[in-house]
């Protein structure tokens, strides 16, 4: 049996830390899966790291639903969280409830947003009809890129202000834990007292009781964009590009494929061949 929302709500009960993986395919979800992680985030940013898009705006629903399928034919073991793409949930309830409906028939055990306050009511609905939800607030790509871009937010009194009430009303409206992406780490920590339950951080600091890391940048394949708190475990586009060089070498020396590569006739089966057609 894979892990439930009620244990992830039980881990921050126990002062037990929650690892979240972004995963958006089946090779790599299984491993990701198999590892022990409790989490997989189908995230949005599969729209620049699977798709090449510049942000993710793009996304749409359906490619969040192929992604998610693609994930929960992997998931075992981790609870399964999908997010609902730009204007998927923001034009109105019904959409949201729809769409939400959506990548849990993909697979999805629940789906997540974006926004604070402004989203309370649509949590709600989304909530009471019986789908649970994750939070994401502090920089939400789908609409900070429009006004600011990438920055650190909660570094003044007020904005801190902000965030700790944003958060104290998504608990309200019945979210199961809450992202913060790229919140002071004093304010993640203050959210996290405040809060019962669990907050998941990314650029957030050590005191959130989760951490959330993209596959590609924990793994170092992904290069276009380095961001400052994106631990690299290892570079595996160095590793990659180095043995498709080796490949393509071996290709042209005819090293590759050897004979354990290849499939052959029986002996009787091709000199009756050979005789048939007169080689
Ligand atoms: O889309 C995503 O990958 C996310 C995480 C960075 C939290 O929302």
């Amino acid at each position: 049996m894979h892990k439930t929302v009620q244990d992830i709500l039980n881990m921050k009960k126990e002062k037990k830390k929650i690892s979240v993986i972004t995963s958006y395919d089946y090779t790599l979800a299984s491993l990701c899966d198999k590892s022990g992680i409790d989490v997989l985030l189908v995230g949005d940013s599969a729209g620049m790291v699977m798709l090449g898009y510049e942000n993710t705006i793009p996304v749409t629903m359906n490619q969040m639903c192929m992604f998610t399928e693609a994930v929960s034919r992997a998931r075992k073991n981790s609870l399964l969280v999908s997010d609902l793409p730009f204007m998927s949930y923001q034009a109105s309830i019904e959409d949201a409830i729809n769409n939400s409906g959506k990548l849990i028939k993909a697979g999805a055990d629940a789906v997540k947003l974006e926004g604070g306050s402004v989203m309370v009511k649509t949590i709600s609905a989304i909530v009471d009809i019986g789908i649970p939800v994750m939070g994401h607030i502090g920089l939400q790509p789908q609409t900070t890129i429009l006004s600011e871009g990438y920055k650190v937010q909660g570094k003044t009194k007020d904005t801190a202000m902000k965030l700790i009430e944003d958060a104290k009303e998504l608990q309200e409206a019945g979210v199961f834990s809450i992202v913060l992406e790229m919140v002071s780490h004093e304010v993640a920590g203050i959210i996290s007292e405040t809060v019962g339950i669990p907050t998941i951080g990314i650029g957030s600091g050590v005191d959130c009781d989760g951490q959330v890391l993209v596959v590609q940048d924990l793994l170092g394949m992904y290069d276009k964009i380095k961001p400052k708190f994106a631990k690299r475990y290892m570079n595996l586009s160095e590793d990659i590009v180095k043995s498709l060089e080796i490949f393509q070498k071996d290709v042209e020396s005819s090293v590759f494929p050897a004979t354990e590569h290849w499939f052959s006739m029986n002996d009787e089966e091709l000199k009756k061949l050979r005789e048939q057609i007169g080689s």
